[in-house]
Formats: C-alpha cells, sequence, structure tokens
C-alpha cells in the first residue's frame, strides 16, 4: 500500500460520488496560492462531514479551526434553513481568505467566523449562553484538543456530535512515550472523551489523498 495508490483511489471515489464543483475548487485554489498550509480535509472527506450533519438534522454547527474555509463550507451547505455554522479562527490572515471564500461560495450569511485563540472564543459563546451545537468539528492545534472539549461540551445538547481530525499522528497515537505535543494533545483528546460517561465513542483510521490519518467520532449520549 503507498500513498499513490491512496490517492489514485480517492480521485476514483471523487469522480464516482461528488460532482464536480466550482465553488469548492476555487475555495482550494485561493487557499493554496495564498500560501495556507495543505491542512484541509480532503473532497470525499468534506462530504462525509457533510452527510454526517445532515443525518444529524444539524441547524447548529461549531467548527474549532477554519484555514482557509473548506470544511466550513461542507458544513454550511449541511445545515437546515435558517441554521449557522460558527468557524473559529486564530490566525486574522487565514480568517480573511475564509471570509472571502465562504463568501463567493455564496455562504456568507450562514457563517460566522470568530477570530481569535479558539480557547477564548469558545468561553465567550459559553458565557454568552448561546443555544448548545449539533455536531462540534475540532480541527485546530492539537496540543489544545483537551481544553477544546472541556469548553465545547458545555456548548453541547443530548445527541451533539462532537468529530476529531487528524487524531492518528503517523501513528504516534498509540505511543504513550511520545513527546510530541501534538500527539499528547490527541492522546489527552481521546482519554478524555473515553473518561467522559456521557459520550459514546469510536474513531477510525483513514487513508487517502491527505495520506495515512484518522477521525474521532463521539455521540453525546445524555
Ligand atoms: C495538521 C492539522 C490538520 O488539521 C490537518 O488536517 C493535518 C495536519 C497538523 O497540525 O499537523
Ligand atoms: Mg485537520
Amino acid at each position: 500500500m503507498n500513498q499513490e495508490l491512496w490517492t489514485a483511489v480517492d480521485e476514483y471515489f471523487t469522480k464516482a460520488f461528488l460532482p464536480s464543483d466550482a465553488a469548492l475548487d476555487n475555495v482550494l485554489q485561493a487557499s493554496e496560492a495564498a500560501g495556507l498550509p495543505p491542512h484541509h480535509v480532503a473532497p470525499n472527506q468534506g462530504k462525509l462531514l457533510q452527510l454526517l450533519s445532515q443525518i444529524q438534522g444539524a441547524k447548529r454547527i461549531l467548527e474549532i479551526g477554519t484555514l482557509g474555509g473548506y470544511s466550513t463550507i461542507w458544513f454550511a451547505r449541511a445545515v437546515l434553513p435558517d441554521g449557522c455554522v460558527i468557524t473559529l479562527e486564530v490566525n486574522p490572515q487565514y480568517a480573511d481568505i475564509a471570509t472571502y471564500n465562504i463568501a463567493r461560495a455564496g455562504l456568507a450569511e450562514i457563517v460566522d467566523i470568530k477570530v481569535g485563540t479558539a480557547i477564548d472564543s469558545i468561553r465567550q459563546l459559553v458565557q454568552l449562553g448561546v443555544a448548545p451545537f449539533d455536531v462540534i468539528f475540532t480541527d485546530a492545534d492539537k496540543p489544545s484538543n483537551p481544553e477544546y472539549l472541556c469548553e465545547s461540551l458545555k456548548l453541547s445538547h443530548p445527541g451533539t456530535i462532537i468529530i476529531g481530525d487528524n487524531v492518528v499522528r503517523e501513528g504516534e497515537v498509540a505511543n504513550a512515550a511520545c513527546s510530541d505535543p501534538k500527539v499528547q494533545g490527541v492522546r489527552q483528546f481521546c482519554d478524555l472523551i473515553s473518561l467522559e460517561p456521557r459520550l459514546s465513542a469510536t474513531a477510525i483510521q483513514t487513508v487517502g489523498s491527505k495520506g495515512y490519518d484518522g477521525l474521532v467520532l463521539a455521540r453525546v449520549m445524555y
């Protein structure tokens, strides 16, 4: 098994299941031209996020980590009428690019980008007493994942799904001795999820155009 094969299979699935989409292609082009790190989800992963949100009947989605707004657009297209996506980005330059990309996709009305550290933004949402979210996607700096989980649980309701991106860390997630703060952040995130009695969760390893990685899926049960 190798990257070339994983990419070829992703191209096959993408061609089969995802109609060509100029708006999303534009986002990837604009994000690359602006020099953003290539950390956006793959097209077929974006579609998975959209389908999960639709299965959930989501009206309110919280995204932690906007980058260029690629997954944000998949979520914004998934929410029910009058729904919204609140997305958190620490880098003002990334937020500007995302704002542009989301507006160009015709979704500016649905998406609210909050610029600042994600933990400050989440705490502010908690303080404001906003309505809980139906889907929470954790896809920002991995060392902060444990704090994101603790705070975002305060913005959940029974039935909320929490998705965590990039939890495999080239397999190092299984290495308790690994000193990489991203690995430790993901491990603590997984530990906290497993210890939280309200959460029912699993994690899946994936391969594809984005390499070898994986995601955690948790549901708030009560
Ligand atoms: C990293 C972060 C991401 O959100 C991603 O999708 C891939 C990699 C990272 O920080 O390494
Ligand atoms: Mg990611």
